[in-house]
């Protein structure tokens, strides 16, 4: 089986909107190495509801603030050049698991969120795109959905990915379904068995890691070089699993609602800060011995 097959779509065009920052956000921007910027970040937005419980307001109001600051802090993300920003708005444990009333208002809010954004997408040079299971979304919420990536299918800015209807296991299994059907159909095609298929080039070459990322949601995406997450939980919340293997993760106490671009780039500053090693020994891990066998075992 070939890997699969990107579309072909538009590439990130950098442009410089960096005076569009505001004086605070710039501040901070102007500590940043702009040779070491993130090209992913994902946000787990969280807090909507404790930021509504702390003001003695209904939940839906907390929402409703949390949709703000995805417009405040995507349209940092564009001035910053960002390539690729993915919000997990929705999970399939949300649609399971909290009351009706509460999951038919979030639906109400991201078709009113991106009704009346798409032209201010379209002003930022941003492209919208979703990953999750989005065909078990009701059929009014997916037209809007396909509108809205479709009006911004051409801009060459930020990639704006909004996790709806998504959990991490079961992209995996999606994923896991889609390598197979593929090889069956590789099969089929060829007039043999799969069993026989696989014979040839062994099943190591046929399935590896980048069989499974390549068909992943996020087959188009680098993997995020930083996840934040709002609102203090210490959790990955079946957010991205494959992808994060080297993810360095950021949390903050501050609930969504309250966070903006200036956060944003204060969780960039953070993760500048860091170390990555990807499995390596880092800068000061001590000295390597050449010969293992001179390494002795102290057993006390
Ligand atoms: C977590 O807060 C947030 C959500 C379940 C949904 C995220 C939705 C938004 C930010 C608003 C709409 C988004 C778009 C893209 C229009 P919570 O309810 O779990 O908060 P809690 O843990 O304090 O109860």
């Amino acid at each position: 089986m070939a890997l699969r097959e990107s579309p072909k779509r538009p590439a990130f065009e950098p442009c410089s909107r960096l005076h569009e920052l505001s004086s605070e956000e710039m501040a901070v921007y102007r500590q940043l190495d702009p040779a070491r910027m993130p090209q992913h970040v994902a946000i787990i937005m969280d807090g909507n509801g404790r930021w509504a419980g702390k003001r003695s307001l209904k939940r839906f109001l907390g929402h409703q603030q949390g949709a703000e600051s995805v417009q405040f802090v995507v349209e940092t993300a564009t001035r910053i050049n960002l390539p690729f920003l993915t919000l997990y708005a929705f999970s399939l444990e949300n649609n399971l698991r909290r009351p009706k009333s509460e999951v038919n208002f979030l639906m109400k809010l991201l078709r009113s969120y991106l009704a009346s954004n798409v032209k201010r997408m379209n002003d930022n040079n941003v492209r919208m795109q979703y990953i999750g299971r989005i065909h078990e979304l009701p059929s009014e919420v997916r037209d809007t959905m396909q509108w809205a990536s479709e009006s911004t299918a051409n801009n060459t800015g930020t990639t704006l990915t909004l996790a709806l209807n998504y959990g991490s296991r079961s992209e995996i299994v999606d994923a896991a379904r889609t390598v197979v059907t593929d090889l069956i159909a590789e099969a089929h095609q060829r007039g043999c068995s799969l069993e026989d298929l696989l014979a040839v080039d062994g099943l190591e070459t046929r399935l590896d890691e980048h069989h499974i990322s390549a068909a992943l949601y996020t087959r188009h995406m680098p993997d995020p070089d930083l996840v934040v997450r709002t609102s203090g939980e210490q959790r990955i919340s079946n957010f991205l699993l494959w992808q994060i293997a080297y993810t360095e993760i950021f949390v903050t106490e501050r609930y969504w609602p309250d966070f903006g671009g200036m956060h944003l780039l204060e969780a960039i500053a953070n993760f500048q800060s860091r170390e990555r090693r990807y499995g390596a020994i880092g800068e000061d891990g001590g000295e390597v011995e050449e010969d293992p066998d001179q390494i002795r075992i102290a057993v006390s």
